[in-house]
C-alpha cells in the first residue's frame, strides 16, 4: 500500500477499530495449537473484540494461522489483517543452542545465520514478528532468564543483538521479502537487574548504571533497525516501566531514536494495578498509553477503556492515532495488505523444518558454544578405552531449553545417538538417576514424583558399570524448566540426586569427564575439583548429541568462551568481571579482611568471563604499541603474537580489554572493547592487532556528559578477563 492508501484506510476506521489494532491476545479458537507463555483466560472476549483484534501471539503452524487470518479478514469491517507474533528465541523447529550458549561462541555471524534460519522456518509457519532478541544485560545467575541473554557484557550483548536483528529482518530490513520476519528487542529496560535475581522484581540501579551498562545493547538493536521493542515488567526508579514515560518516550523514542512499535510485556498493562501504580484497568490504560506503549499484550485495558478515555479527553486522540498508525505501518512493511498470509505455507514448512542446511548450522553453533573448563589429559576420548556414559542427560531429548517449542522432540539427537553415529563401540549408556530429586516442584506447578528405590537402583547399576570402565562421562545438569521465565533459583548446585550419583561414581572411578547441561552458571567447584574434565554444553538443541560426540572424540576442538562468570557460591551473586576497584580492592580475589569480598569464600569467579580451554594450547607475547599517546585525531595499534603450542589445530578468542585508571566517576577494572577469533595450526603464530581510538574511551562523567577524560589507561590483551598481560598509554 502507498502511504496515501494507508492514510485513507486509517481515516475510514472507527475508534473501536483503531483501538482493536492496539490489542494483542492469544487465540481462544485454537488453544491446542497455541504456546502459552503466561497467565491466560482472565477476561472473556466479546465477538466484537475478537473481530477487531490487531494481533495474536504464539499461534503455531501455517494451517492455523492461515485459517485464523482468513476468518478475521472476512469479519473485520475493513479486512485489516492481523499480525502474528511468537517467541522464537533459539529456533522454530530446528533448535539452536540457547542464546547464552550462542554468546559463548563469540561468533556473531553465526548468530545472524541461525536467526535467519529461525526466521525462514517461522515465516513459513505464518509468523510475522519474533519477540527476540533479548538484549537485557545479565549479572545474576539466580535469574532464570539469563539463558535468553548472551551474557554479562553490554558491548558483546549489543553485537549479538544487532546480528540477530539482521538475521531476522535481512540486511536491508525489508521484511516483505520471503523468509524475513520483524524483530522485537526486549525487555526495555533493565529487566535483568531485578533484585536478588527474582523474576519480575523491583530494579534499583542508578541512572548512570542504566545509561552506561544497560542501555547500549538496546541502542544497538534500535540502530540495527528492529521494527519492534517490548517494555519490561520491572519498575525503574520506582515507576513500573509500562507506565514510565521518561524511559519509554524520552529515552527510548527521543534519545535513542526508536521509531517502531512498542508492545507491553504479557499482561503488564493490567498489572499496573497490582504494582499499586494504578487504581483500576482504566487508569492502567491511561498510564501506559501516555507512557508510550502502543500494543497492550494480553490484557483488556486498552480495548475496554481507551475509547472512554479519549471521549472524556483524558487521553488525546493524537496519542491513539500515532500508535495505530505505527501498527498499520508495520503491517504495511510486512506486505500484509497485499498478502495477509505472507509466507505461511504448509508445503514450505515441510521442506524447511529440520532440513539439512538448517541442521548443519545448528550443529556448527552447538560445537562452537561448548565451553571446556578443565581438562587433565583425559579429553579427547578414544575408541580403545571403555567409556560408560552415566547420567540423566546421557540419552535425553529434553535438551532444547525452556524457550523453544519444537513439535518434533524426537528430532533432538541425544548423546547416546551422537556417539553411536560415530561408530564408537566401546561405550555404554546408563541413566544413573533422574534429573531432579523426587518432590521438586517445577514452575508449571507439576511435582516430580518417582519411586526413590528405583532411582537408587539405577544409581547402583551405574556405579557397578563405572567400576569396570576406563573412563566415565557424567552427563548432568539442570532440568530445562529450571531456567527461563519464572525460574529464579536461590540454590545453584546440581540437583541432590545427581550430586549423590556423582559422589558414588567418584568413589569407584576417578577418570571422570563431566558434561553440564544448563541455562545458567551453576555452583560447580566441587564437581570441577573431582572431575578430570569439565565441559559446559548448555542446552544445545537439535544437534546436541552429534556436536557433543564430535567434541568428545576430538573430531572438533572446543572453542567456546564463557560470557557469564561462574561463581564459587551463589552467595557471590551478582558477579561480573567489569566491577569496580573500591577503596579497598581485592585484586587477586583472595579471602578478604578489610578489603572487598568475603571472609569465607574467595571473591573471584571460579571461572571468569572470557574463559575457556581448547585441546590446543595458546601462548601470548607481550603487547606492543605503535605509539603510547592517543589524541582525538590519532589511534593506537596494539598487537600481540599468539602461538599454538599444542598438537591440534584450534581456534583462540583473543580478547581486548581497556581500563581507565582514573575517572571523575569511577571506572570498571576492565571493559571488553574488542576480540578476534583466530585459527592456528600446531606451531603456528599469528599477529593480532587491535585499533584503539578516543571514542572507545567515552563514558558518563561526573556531569553525566558522555565523553572521555585525559589520563592513564591500560590495555589488556589475553585469553580471558583475568589476563594481566597489560601495557599503559596516555589519552592526551
Ligand atoms: C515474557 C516475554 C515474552 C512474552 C510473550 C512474557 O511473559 O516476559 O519475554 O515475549 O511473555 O510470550
Amino acid at each position: 500500500m502507498t502511504k496515501e492508501q494507508l492514510k485513507l484506510l486509517f481515516e475510514k476506521m472507527s475508534i473501536e477499530e483503531k483501538i482493536g489494532q492496539l490489542f494483542q491476545t492469544y487465540s481462544n479458537i485454537n488453544e491446542k495449537t497455541s504456546v502459552i507463555t503466561g497467565p491466560t483466560g482472565k477476561a472473556e472476549l466479546t465477538e466484537e473484540e475478537i473481530k477487531l483484534t490487531g494481533s495474536m501471539l504464539n499461534i503455531r503452524g501455517a494451517k492455523n494461522i492461515i485459517s485464523l487470518q482468513k476468518e478475521n479478514i472476512e469479519k473485520h469491517p475493513h479486512g485489516i489483517p492481523m499480525l502474528f507474533m511468537m517467541d522464537i528465541i533459539n529456533g522454530y523447529e530446528t533448535i539452536f543452542p540457547i542464546p547464552l550458549a550462542q554468546g559463548c561462541t563469540f561468533d556473531t555471524e553465526l548468530a545472524e545465520k541461525s536467526a535467519s534460519i529461525a526466521a525462514r522456518e517461522a515465516a513459513a509457519a505464518g509468523i510475522h514478528i519474533t519477540f527476540s532478541p533479548m538484549v537485557d544485560l545479565v549479572r545474576d545467575a539466580r535469574w532464570g532468564r539469563v539463558m535468553e541473554s548472551t551474557g554479562e557484557d553490554s558491548y558483546l550483548t549489543g553485537l549479538f543483538g544487532e546480528a540477530m536483528v539482521r538475521g531476522y529482518q535481512g540486511k536491508d530490513n525489508d521484511v516483505s521479502q520471503k523468509g524475513k520476519i520483524g524483530a522485537c528487542f526486549k525487555h526495555f529496560a533493565a529487566y535483568g537487574a531485578s533484585e536478588g535475581g527474582r523474576d519480575y522484581d523491583n530494579v534499583e540501579i542508578s541512572e548512570r548504571t542504566l545509561r552506561e551498562d544497560y542501555l547500549p545493547a538496546y541502542k544497538s538493536a534500535v540502530d540495527a533497525g528492529s521494527l519492534m521493542a517490548m517494555s519490561s515488567f520491572n519498575t525503574f526508579d520506582r515507576i513500573p516501566v509500562t507506565a514510565n514515560k521518561k524511559l519509554l518516550r524520552r529515552v527510548l523514542r527521543e534519545e535513542m531514536g526508536f521509531g517502531g512499535v512498542l508492545i507491553s510485556d504479557y499482561s503488564a498493562v493490567e498489572e499496573l494495578v497490582m504494582h499499586g501504580a494504578a487504581h483500576d484497568l482504566k487508569e492502567a490504560a491511561l498510564l501506559a498509553i501516555n507512557a508510550g506503549v502502543d500494543i497492550d499484550m494480553m490484557s483488556v485495558s486498552y480495548i475496554r477503556s481507551l475509547k472512554s478515555l479519549a471521549e472524556t479527553g483524558k487521553v488525546g486522540i493524537k496519542l491513539i492515532n500515532e500508535a495505530v498508525m505505527r501498527v498499520l505501518e508495520l503491517k504495511n512493511k510486512l506486505g500484509l495488505f497485499e498478502n495477509p498470509y505472507k509466507d505461511a505455507n504448509e508445503e514450505d514448512e515441510k521442506q524447511l523444518f529440520l532440513c539439512r542446511e538448517h541442521r548443519e548450522t545448528a550443529y556448527e553453533q552447538a560445537v562452537k558454544s561448548f565451553v571446556l573448563l578443565k581438562n587433565e589429559n583425559i579429553l579427547p576420548l578414544n575408541n580403545e578405552n571403555t567409556t560408560v556414559y552415566i547420567g540423566p542427560y546421557s540419552n535425553n531429548k529434553e535438551i532444547f531449553g525452556s524457550w523453544s517449542f519444537p513439535q518434533n522432540i524426537q528430532s533432538m539427537v541425544t548423546i547416546k545417538e551422537g556417539v553411536e553415529n560415530l561408530d564408537i563401540n566401546n561405550a555404554v549408556f546408563l541413566q544413573g538417576c533422574e534429573i531432579l530429586s523426587s518432590g521438586t516442584i517445577l514452575k508449571n506447578g507439576s511435582i516430580i514424583n518417582y519411586k526413590e528405590n528405583e532411582n537408587e537402583n539405577n544409581i547402583e547399576i551405574a556405579v557397578n558399570a563405572a567400576k569396570f570402565a576406563d573412563k566415565v562421562v557424567l552427563c548432568l545438569g539442570e532440568h530445562r524448566e529450571q531456567s527461563g521465565e519464572a525460574a529464579s533459583r536461590a540454590v545453584l548446585t546440581l540437583p541432590r540426586t545427581q550430586l549423590e550419583l556423582f559422589e558414588k561414581i567418584y568413589a569407584v572411578n576417578k577418570n571422570i569427564v563431566t558434561l553440564v547441561f544448563t541455562g545458567r552458571p551453576l555452583e560447580l567447584e566441587e564437581i570441577a575439583d573431582k572431575s578430570k574434565a569439565l565441559m559446559i554444553v548448555w542446552m544445545p538443541g537439535t544437534e546436541s548429541g552429534n556436536a557433543i560426540a564430535d567434541v568428545l572424540y576430538g573430531n572438533k576442538n572446543p572453542e567456546g568462551r564463557l560470557t557469564m562468570s561462574f561463581p564459587r557460591k551463589a552467595a557471590q551473586l551478582p558477579l561480573y568481571y567489569n566491577h569496580f576497584n573500591t577503596g579497598r580492592p581485592n585484586r587477586n580475589g583472595n579471602l578478604s579482611f578489610y578489603s572487598t569480598g568475603y571472609n569465607d569464600c574467595l571473591s573471584s569467579a571460579l571461572y571468569p568471563f572470557g574463559y575457556g580451554l581448547s585441546y590446543s594450547k595458546f601462548s601470548y607475547s607481550k603487547i606492543t604499541l605503535e605509539n603510547a599517546e592517543l589524541t582525538a585525531n590519532n589511534e593506537i595499534k596494539a598487537s600481540v603474537t599468539v602461538t599454538n603450542t599444542g598438537k591440534m589445530t584450534g581456534v583462540e578468542t583473543v580478547q581486548l580489554y581497556i581500563q581507565d585508571a582514573v575517572g571523575s566517576a569511577v571506572r570498571p577494572v576492565k571493559m571488553l572493547k574488542g576480540y578476534k577469533k583466530i585459527g592456528l595450526q600446531p606451531g603456528e603464530s599469528k599477529d593480532v592487532t587491535f585499533i584503539i581510538n578516543e571514542t572507545m574511551l567515552r563514558f558518563y562523567d561526573v556531569n553525566m556528559d558522555f565523553k572521555s577524560e585525559a589520563g592513564k589507561f591500560f590495555i589488556y590483551i589475553g585469553a580471558d578477563s583475568s589476563t594481566d598481560n597489560a601495557v599503559g598509554f596516555e589519552l592526551m
